[in-house]
């Protein structure tokens, strides 16, 4: 069932849980979580990046895959189709294309410039009943051309974009897209408590959900975040499963190079690191 992400993040945060969102790449992807958020009754976030976007030909064919394959797969738990990273012409292109959620990330913009634009998108994703999440700081590291410095978020300016009705927030606080160096610092959760002070109730979101502790997401969690990105890791399991398949000569044993069966390793593996996200999440059963 698609729908925007609001209510299921003003849940989360009251349940004290996070929703996944889980970046998708192709038809195997968008299945393997949509199959895996029905089986274990938990509401779920597709996020999909500008790149992906393009990879997957448009918004268009972004939409109307995700749209039928939740008919067809007769998903009833909460499904959001959200912008991942979007810039603001694809902000406002894919509230036209019928996302249900989209996230302008104006972080790279001066600050007055980012409050701006993300305003005129939260009023053109309103009047079709699409969320909004909107950024500030910004998330270390590269994710599909998107690069940041990982500058922490400023509580203050943090409280300006909250005033302008968006639905949830991205606060950089020592967050990094894809895998974490060894000398990580970890997640800044002083900076998250003077964040929530600020905020209040509004969700708030945490990029780079790739290899964080167990621990730090329940800290986090407790301090107010209801939706963690994750999608490096998916991209990884799907990588050795394949790895394992082809290395194993399976593909050259009977009707092994059947693309069915190519990819079946790696769609289970995106199956079961999804189910373990979900888990840590705590968001299993939240849909029932
Ligand atoms: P990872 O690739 O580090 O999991 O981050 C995902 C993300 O934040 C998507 O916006």
């Amino acid at each position: 069932m698609l729908v925007s992400a609001k209510e299921m993040l003003d849940k989360a945060v009251a349940g004290h849980y996070a929703v996944g969102q889980f970046n998708i790449n192709n038809l195997e992807w968008t299945k393997a979580v949509l199959e895996t958020a029905q089986e274990l009754k938990s509401p779920v976030i597709l996020g999909v990046s500008e790149g992906a976007n393009k990879y997957m030909t448009g918004y268009d064919t972004v939409v109307a895959m995700v749209r039928a394959m939740d008919a067809s797969l007769g998903i009833t738990v909460p499904v959001a189709l959200h912008l991942d990273h979007g810039k603001y012409e694809g902000a406002k292109a894919c509230i036209e294309a019928g996302y249900t959620s989209v996230m302008f990330d104006g972080s790279s913009y001066p600050i007055d410039e980012n409050l701006e634009k993300t305003k005129e998108i939260v009023s053109l994703a309103h009047e079709h009943g699409i969320s909004v999440e909107a950024e500030v700081g910004t998330i270390g590291g590269e994710e599909d051309g998107v690069v940041g410095m990982g500058e922490i978020a400023d509580p203050e300016e943090c409280k300006r974009l909250a005033d302008l009705g968006i639905d949830f927030l991205a606060a950089g606080i020592g967050n990094i897209h894809g895998v974490y160096p060894e000398n990580w610092k970890g997640l800044d959760f002083d900076t998250l408590k003077e964040i929530k002070a600020t905020i209040g109730d509004l969700p708030l979101v945490l990029h780079g959900g790739t290899g964080i502790p167990k621990d730090m997401i329940q800290t986090a969690i407790s301090l107010g975040v209801a939706k963690i990105n994750v999608n490096t890791e998916c991209q990884i399991a799907f990588a050795e499963a394949t790895r394992g398949y082809i290395e194993a000569g399976k593909d050259q044993k009977g009707k092994g190079f059947d693309p069915r069966k190519l990819l079946a390793p790696g769609a289970e593996a995106i199956k079961q690191t999804v189910k373990e996200k979900m888990e840590m999440f705590g968001s299993v059963g939240k849909a029932e």
